[in-house]
């Protein structure tokens, strides 16, 4: 850079401060020509200073960019007619689009029909109150699921002060919400299981008093020819005993009792039991049970989880169709399968069945699965299932304990 006399033209002072005629010139003295090189200094030191500036705010505005691009929530702006004048990339993810293709877009485009009045509401409070304005609404994202949305705008002046822009932060509350619900339906559950489990567990009382009776009319002569009744009276609160028994168990935080068992075993014990009760409906079971390593298991609740799943299971499927319980191990864990070749289970009955007195049987307690799960629950095991037209697979997938897997694979001693 060199500095030019304004009147003259002539060059001064070379880039780095030589100056080009030494000695006083015409018209200018020494302390002139000094004045002249001193302020060209501060001036370059001010360039100086002014292109650091320059580099420093640029530098902000790219980690402001990058910030701003990539936070966990969704930024955007938005001006007094709802339209979007930029957005950041989690914002745009809730639309399911690119930020650019929603640039300029009206943003009631994008919110369901149904809350598109909340929309409307929520910039007229910003444009009234000039204050924070909170609502929550769903969007319509483009992969076809509705994503239910909080958008907390801040009214502020843009375009020189002429118009009302809205700073708009957008945060996903889908799965909390999601989360609040099944925690409300949680503690709806866990109220009703505790109060029904207190009432399960009082009539047993009389129930137990009713049957001792009953049982002593069936020994007495002068009863006998009621004797029919009294048996089938003696069955039937056999059977709502076992039910409570059942739900008690469920409900209960009953403690197990966990011995070193093999899987295999338990199920070979109970298996002419399930034989016997498929060829009641014509139906036959089978074991696909391959060498696995012993568990810490307690043998009374293995026993009923393969009982319930395999019942369920016999129940779906129609006459001569053979149900196959299997045991092997898959990504370092023992699996217990129950394959079906009943009808599948449909969607919207899949969603519940897990939940207690969930049932579509006339005569079924809805607790059979209930019960399973938590039994896998005590097990630390979990339970899960593939359903299709070509019948259900139920899966318990126990994790090896490593102190057993040598000392317990099932050989046929020890099965
Ligand atoms: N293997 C299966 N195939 C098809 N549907 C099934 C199967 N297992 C369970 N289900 C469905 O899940 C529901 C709940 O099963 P769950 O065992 O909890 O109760 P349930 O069998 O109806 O009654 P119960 O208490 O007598 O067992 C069943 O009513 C049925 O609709
Ligand atoms: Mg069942």
């Amino acid at each position: 850079m060199a500095i030019y006399v304004k009147e003259t033209g002539t060059k001064l002072v070379e880039p780095g401060g030589r100056r080009q005629h030494d000695g006083p010139q015409k018209g200018r003295t020494q302390s002139q020509w000094e004045g002249l090189e001193t302020r060209y200094h501060c001036l370059m030191a001010e360039c100086q200073a002014l292109r650091d500036t320059l580099e420093e705010l640029e530098e902000s505005r790219n980690r402001y960019a990058v910030l701003y691009d990539y936070a966990p929530v969704g930024y955007a702006t938005l001006d007094n007619q709802g339209r979007i004048k930029d957005i950041n990339l989690a914002g745009a993810s809730m639309f399911g689009m690119e930020p650019l293709k929603l640039i300029d877009m009206p943003m009631s485009a994008y919110v369901v029909k149904s809350d598109i009045n909340l929309f409307l509401e929520h910039l007229r409070r910003c444009k009234q109150s000039n204050q924070k304005v909170s609502t929550e609404l769903s969007l319509l994202s483009r992969n076809g699921r509705p994503v239910q949305v909080q958008l907390l705008s801040v009214p502020y002046s843009c375009s020189g002060g002429s118009a009302l822009c809205y700073r708009t932060i957008f945060t996903d509350i889908t799965e909390s919400k999601l989360y609040k619900k099944e925690m409300a339906r949680l503690d709806r559950l866990h109220l009703v299981g505790e109060m029904a489990a207190g009432i399960a567990h009082e009539i047993r009382n009389p129930m137990t008093t009713i049957r001792g009776f009953l049982q002593l009319f069936t020994e007495n002569k002068d009863l006998s020819n009621y004797k029919g009744h009294l048996d089938l009276m003696i069955e039937e609160l056999d059977r709502a005993n076992s039910i409570i028994s059942e739900f008690l168990s469920l409900a209960r935080n009953r403690t197990v009792e966990l011995k070193d068992q093999n899987l295999n075993t338990l199920i070979k014990n109970i298996f002419p039991l399930l034989q016997a009760d498929g060829l009641v409906t014509d139906k036959s079971v089978e074991l696909d049970l391959q060498d696995v390593p012993g568990l810490k298991l307690d043998g009374k609740e293995i026993r009923q989880l393969v009982h319930n799943l395999v019942r369920n299971g016999m129940e779906a499927m129609p006459s001569y169709e053979t149900l196959i319980i299997r045991t092997y191990i898959e990504n370092g864990e023992i699996v217990l399968a129950i394959v079906d070749r009943g009808g599948g289970i449909p969607l919207e009955i899949a969603e519940k069945i897990w939940t207690p007195f969930f049932t579509t049987k006339d005569t079924g307690t809805g607790l059979g699965l209930a019960v399973c799960y938590s039994i896998a629950r005590r097990h630390n095991a979990r339970i899960d299932f593939e359903t299709g037209k070509g019948g259900t697979t139920f899966f318990v997938r126990f994790g090896i304990q490593e102190a057993h897997q040598r000392t317990f694979t099932c050989t046929p001693e020890t099965a």
